[in-house]
């Protein structure tokens, strides 16, 4: 109910008045979203952890807005060091508007990702540009073979879609949106979320496993080892403010560790799902508005 509520809450621009104009909304924002994102790739790297990196927006409703999106992202590419890579919304390139205008602002990111040595991985959004996603997914694919697609656990589709993925690289979370199809028992999302963890780590896919979740990160070294992965053959990825303790441990091990980081100043909707995730988060951010 109170996920449901949140996520509510995400897409109603009267809410992001209120809260995003808060000053005091600040320190729950630098909790999740990189303030000086400069510093947070260095400081993440020195330390041995790879980096996905998001400019924050989505949504955009006109191809200047879209266009923005683009120029940001090159601004970026410049900023990284090779090897890490860029997530990117296909709603922030104009997805809503038409498939073909995202996909050409996709395949410019590409083209200039891959000069730099960057990999470029598609975020799943809503259920309704899920189709979009995968068409604009595979059209690139014909130029740039790395480019990546996430695949959200909690659709029933989601194991169909690993199997169509070989070859690619595929992020694998549970999904952090609301779908009428999807499964909305933690257990359905978990079983689903295993049975694609076994497909992508048996098959020729490199498998990005995007979780938190300590079981869910055991089955996967487990399941690594079993197919005879070793530690190049897939990474975990975390976001950027969550169990940062464990993003280090598993650096420390050898493992390959990503952390998505997010960063700009359209990141209401973003930190809306990150208190979805976690009812006591929103404990957390409710204490610090009322703290002051
Ligand atoms: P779960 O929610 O069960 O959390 C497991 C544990 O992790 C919790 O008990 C808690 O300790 C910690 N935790 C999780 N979320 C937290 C939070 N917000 N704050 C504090 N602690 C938290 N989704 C999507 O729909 N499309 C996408 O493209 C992506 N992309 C993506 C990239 C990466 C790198 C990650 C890690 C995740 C995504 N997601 C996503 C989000 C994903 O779908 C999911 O909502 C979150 O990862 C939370 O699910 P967990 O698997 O971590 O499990």
């Amino acid at each position: 109910m109170l996920r449901q509520a949140l996520l509510a809450v995400s897409k109603s621009q009267r809410a992001e008045r209120v809260i995003s104009t808060s000053p005091l909304t600040r320190d729950v924002v630098r909790r999740y979203v990189a303030d000086d994102v400069g510093a947070v790739i260095g400081e993440l790297t020195r330390r041995g952890l790879l980096v996905t990196v998001d400019h924050l927006g989505e949504e955009v409703t006109d191809r200047e807005q879209a266009g923005q999106a683009v120029r940001e992202y090159l601004r970026l590419l410049e900023l990284l060091p090779a090897g890490a890579d860029v997530s990117v919304k296909l709603t922030a390139l104009g997805l809503r508007l038409s498939e073909h205008l995202a996909l050409g602002n996709a395949a410019a990111i590409c083209r200039a990702a891959a000069a730099a040595g960057i990999t470029v991985t598609l975020d799943a959004e809503e259920h309704d540009t899920i189709a979009g996603l995968h068409a604009v997914h595979t059209e690139l694919r014909g130029d740039h073979p790395d480019v990546g697609v996430v695949v959200q656990a909690y659709l029933p589709e989601a194991l169909e879609r690993c199997e169509k993925l070989g070859g690619a690289r595929v992020r694998l979370c549970k999904g952090a949106y609301t779908a009428p199809v999807a499964y909305t028992s933690p257990a359905d999302i978990d079983r689903s979320f295993v049975r694609c963890l076994k497909v992508l780590m048996a098959g020729t896919a490199y498998p990005m496993v995007a979780t938190h979740d300590p079981r869910l990160l055991r089955i996967a070294s487990t399941l690594a080892v079993l197919e005879g992965r070793d530690v190049t053959g897939f990474e975990y990825q975390m976001l950027y403010g969550v169990r940062p303790a464990e993003q280090a441990r598993l650096a420390g091990l050898g493992a390959q560790m990503r952390v998505y980081v997010p960063y700009g100043s359209d990141w209401y909707a973003y930190l809306m799902r990150r208190l979805a995730e976690r009812p006591r988060n929103l404990a957390f951010f409710l204490r610090s508005l009322v703290s002051r």
